[in-house]
């Protein structure tokens, strides 16, 4: 078994790293302060290649593959946590337009998310009655003469305000998994409504927000794959983005590592660096050995999903365990940093705010201990 990088691997890791070391990361305690969503460094990720790092060059990716995506979303979200989901989630949507949308679809929606003229996309699955069990959802898609027309509502929308395109879901018939079907939304469609931006604990400069849908009409052609194959769309999406979701928590997990490692052979106490107490050192060194088993976990699942065999269960390995070490990782490097780590004057409380979502959204751990479960026991 090979763990080297090939040399498309490597030029995308060094430019991500390059972006991130000097667009992103100067701007991200800024960021996260006053709340502003980084439009200029999302477009800044379309130039790179970035918004489409696992689509083909066809549609202005980068096909550069999976593996590649996760190097790419390390690095970014290294730097700030909230550019990284709002790139990852627009990734997802590139992705899951390419693969299950039709030549005009992905030519008039894939195209403009690299290219950035659609700025981001976004996924409107979960709903306010609707999070961990989709199969549940009330919004609704009634067939016309000519189209659809879409009402409900959705929650936790990630880039809502900005996104050119979603990916929404909606019930086209009967209870159920089985009656749930996929449109594509444009931005500005009359009946879309984008509600108040929520007031996060963390990732506070990326946009989550509530979406209405009322007597929202849509053509016939922006049904995204089959009637009723919609569910299947979003699970097959989000084993995807949970590959996604574990790059970012290892980002944020690395950079609070190395702050924490600087930290600790800075500060002196009882007349030595605290990186000389043993207390401290197994705290970096358990650090160390959760991220690489993180990266390694993550780069499997990556692996396999880029040759196109099954990679649900090693998806939610990677996003359970890499979310949950990042949390302990993070929850560290504020100990390490003790009374400073609780302040602003250091960059831990930012990580450890960022990085707590990691655990609940793109399905939470309990849910993936469930598809872990499920496809062991069947
Ligand atoms: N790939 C392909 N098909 C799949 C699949 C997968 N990974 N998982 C399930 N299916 C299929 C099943 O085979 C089944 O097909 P049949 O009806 O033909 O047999 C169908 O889908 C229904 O499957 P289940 O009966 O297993 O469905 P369920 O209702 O029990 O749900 C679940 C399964 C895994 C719990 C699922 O509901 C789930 O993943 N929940 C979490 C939702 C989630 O992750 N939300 C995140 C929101 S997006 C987000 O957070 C983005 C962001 O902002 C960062």
């Amino acid at each position: 078994m090979l763990l080297e990088l090939s040399d498309t691997q490597e030029l995308i890791q060094r430019t991500a790293r390059d972006f991130a070391t000097r667009e992103i990361r100067p701007k991200a305690a800024e960021l996260d302060k006053t709340e502003r969503f980084p439009d200029e460094l999302v477009r800044g990720l379309a130039e790179l290649g970035l918004l489409g790092v696992n689509v083909s060059e066809e549609y202005g990716g980068a096909a550069a593959g999976v593996v590649a995506y996760s190097l790419a979303m390390i690095e970014v979200a290294k730097a700030c946590a909230s550019t990284a989901v709002t790139m990852a989630v627009t990734n997802m949507v590139a992705e899951v337009i390419e693969r299950f949308g039709s030549p005009e679809q992905r030519q008039e929606h894939v195209t403009k998310i690299t290219s950035g003229e659609h700025l981001t996309g976004a996924f409107a699955l979960s709903e306010p009655g609707a999070g961990s069990d989709p199969g549940s959802m009330t919004t609704t898609a009634r067939e016309t003469d000519d189209g659809w027309v879409l009402d409900g509502q959705k929650q936790w929308i990630t880039n809502g305000a900005y996104a050119g395109v979603f990916v929404v879901w909606a019930r086209t018939g009967g209870p159920g998994t089985k009656g749930i079907s996929c449109f594509l939304v444009e931005r500005g469609t009359p009946g879309l409504t984008i509600g108040k931006k929520e007031d996060k604990l963390g990732l506070r400069a990326s946009n989550t927000v509530p979406l209405t849908f009322d007597n929202l009409r849509v053509p016939r052609s922006a049904l995204l794959g089959e009637l009723g194959g919609g569910f299947k769309i979003a699970m097959m999406a989000l084993d995807g983005g949970r590959i996604g979701i574990g790059s970012q928590a290892i980002g944020i997990a690395d950079a609070a590592q190395a702050e924490s490692v600087r930290y600790a052979q800075e500060r002196k106490q009882f007349g030595k660096p605290i990186a000389d107490f043993q207390a401290i050192q197994w705290m970096l060194a358990d650090n160390r050995t959760e991220l690489d088993a993180a990266k390694l976990l993550c780069w499997r699942a990556a692996a396999l999903k880029e040759r196109g065999v099954p990679f649900s269960q090693e998806a939610s390995m990677a996003k359970v365990f890499a979310s949950e070490a990042a949390n302990r990782i993070c929850n560290r490097a504020v100990q390490i940093h003790g009374g400073y780590g609780y302040t602003r004057e250091f960059p831990v409380e930012r990580y450890l705010r960022d990085v707590r979502v990691t655990t609940i959204y793109e399905g939470t751990s309990q849910i993936q201990r469930v598809v872990i479960a499920r496809e062991l026991l069947s």
